[in-house]
């Protein structure tokens, strides 16, 4: 599906239709854009980030094909725009398989229409607040050998899992089901190093609140530290998204000042285990 349907008019803002826009992209409604605009209001690097953190989990991925990972459960996958997981690793492995997971049914109804020809990519709608169901998923379980490793990335999702105990049980779930040489791939927003104004983040939040069914809640570098526990963390570690392994083709945005870009972002390799 290309831009607004009919019965769009009538769709609440939803955060994947919100990034969505931000991306330059035609899948969103009324609601969303207005949201947006809202947001742009108080936050007018919403677009610059949302690229910043899509370029980072583009070199992340592509580091992860290049390292012979053939494998990508992709949560919090968000709308289907260019330059997505499965173009990205098909490029350097034709045969790599991939699933995408979202919680809004319009972003996994897109992602069908754009997988159509794909037989090694699927999406699936799932609520990564309850891994079990992501996990058992027919689907899933179709097309990803829990045998093998396979590279878990959850891009600027956590922070719309505010509550802790849910969000990092949820992740120590997905890893546990995972063999050694998996991969966590992650990137999270963030208010530490105070990149933006307070009122700027407590305006980001209201709208969220109150236009979205996912309210954002934001961490500090510890607490998005924490997911990583146990890993072998892939150099440079959690850092700013522009600094994680730049590339010259990047989006230029935060080069002056990297906490700007509000998020923070790493990849973690589960080691082999301990007898
Ligand atoms: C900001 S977008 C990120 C898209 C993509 N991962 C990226 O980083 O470019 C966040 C996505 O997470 C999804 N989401 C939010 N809460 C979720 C949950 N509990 N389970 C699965 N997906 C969720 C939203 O629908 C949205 O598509």
């Amino acid at each position: 599906m290309a831009g607004v349907s009919d019965d769009g008019e009538t769709k609440p803002a939803t955060a994947a239709r919100i990034y969505d826009y931000f991306l330059g992209g035609t899948h969103n409604f009324p609601a969303d854009r207005e949201a947006a605009q809202a947001m742009l209001q108080v936050l007018p690097l919403g677009p610059q980030l949302a690229r910043t953190n899509r370029a980072f989990l583009r070199r992340a991925v592509r580091y992860l094909a290049e390292s012979g990972v053939r494998q990508f459960l992709d949560v919090g996958s968000g709308i289907p725009t260019e330059g997505n997981m499965h173009e990205i690793v098909q490029q350097v492995e034709p045969e790599a398989r991939v699933v995408y997971v979202d919680i809004d049914p319009v972003a996994v109804t897109e992602s069908l229409e754009l997988l159509d020809s794909n037989p090694l990519a699927t999406a699936v709608n799932a609520d990564l607040r309850d891994p079990r169901s992501i996990l058992s998923h027919p689907q899933v379980t179709a097309l990803l050998d829990f045998d093998r490793p396979i590279g878990l990335v959850l891009g600027a999702v956590l922070h719309f899992v505010s509550d802790d105990e849910t969000a990092y049980d949820a992740v120590g779930q997905l890893r546990a089901a995972m063999v050694p040489g998996s991969y966590l791939l992650l990137s999270h927003a963030t208010a530490d190093e105070a990149p933006h104004e307070q009122d700027e983040i407590d305006v980001a939040h209201d709208i969220y609140r109150r236009s979205t069914a996912t309210p954002l809640g934001l961490r500090t570098r510890a607490q998005i530290e924490r997911f990583f526990t146990g890993l072998d963390l892939v150099e440079p570690g959690v850092v700013w998204l522009p600094l994680w392994r730049p590339t010259p083709d990047d989006p230029q945005y935060f080069a002056d000042d990297p906490t700007r870009s509000a998020g923070l972002g790493g990849l973690g390799r589960i080691p082999p285990h301990l007898e």
